[in-house]
């Protein structure tokens, strides 16, 4: 049975991703510009999110964190995540994937935030990491608006390619506004 877990923003209301979330997963991975600096083997259709990604997005529903979808009132606007880091097993990493309707808008840096604190306020982590590709701007500067620094550079084992690593330890951590 699943960990209960579901966080609240002032804007944003996030809940586990499962299945119910496919379509919106397949339409979020349909727009070129959202997988511009997401390497995959070919589209993310929706046979490949039923062999491969949902059971892989859903292998933390027994723990206190994982992936969630994240609704800005009715409105399904991508997911977050919170899960054991690729670069070290023992850390928790924060990531997040969201529609490009609702960019520039502060919704990353804000659910980012909420998860942070779920990992050092409920979940007692010391430190938190991310990655991504070194040219992917807008997702490095969510990690620094969350008081992350650059922690190194490693070659993500799925891609396969050099990404950036950044890291926040608990009281160096940007958690409000
Ligand atoms: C990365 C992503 C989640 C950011 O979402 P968002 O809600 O727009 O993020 P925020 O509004 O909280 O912050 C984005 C920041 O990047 C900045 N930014 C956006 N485009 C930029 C660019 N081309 N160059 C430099 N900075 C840029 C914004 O100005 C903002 O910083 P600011 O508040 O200092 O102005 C979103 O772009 C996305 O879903 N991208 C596709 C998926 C992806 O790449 N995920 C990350 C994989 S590691």
């Amino acid at each position: 049975m699943a960990a209960p877990l579901e966080l609240r923003t002032a804007r944003l209301h996030l809940v586990r991703l499962g299945a119910e979330h496919l379509d919106d997963l397949v339409a979020l991975d349909a727009d070129p510009e959202v997988m511009r600096y997401l390497p995959t083997n070919g589209p993310n259709t929706r046979e490949r999110y039923l062999t491969e990604l949902l059971p892989r997005m859903t292998a933390w529903d027994d723990k206190p964190f994982g992936f969630l979808a994240a609704y800005e009132e009715e409105a399904f606007v991508g997911w977050f995540h919170l899960r054991p880091s690729v670069a070290d097993a023992k850390v928790l990493e924060v990531g997040y994937r969201l529609r490009r309707a609702t960019w520039g808008r502060g919704l990353a840096t804000e659910g980012t935030r909420a998860l942070l604190r779920h990992a050092f306020e409920t979940l007692g982590e010391q430190e938190v990491d991310a990655c991504t590709l070194p040219e992917n701007t807008p997702s490095i500067r969510v990690m620094v608006k969350c008081g992350m620094s650059y922690a190194g550079s490693f070659v993500h084992p799925r891609i396969p390619r050099e990404v950036v690593r950044y890291l926040v330890r608990a009281e160096e951590a940007v958690l409000q506004d």
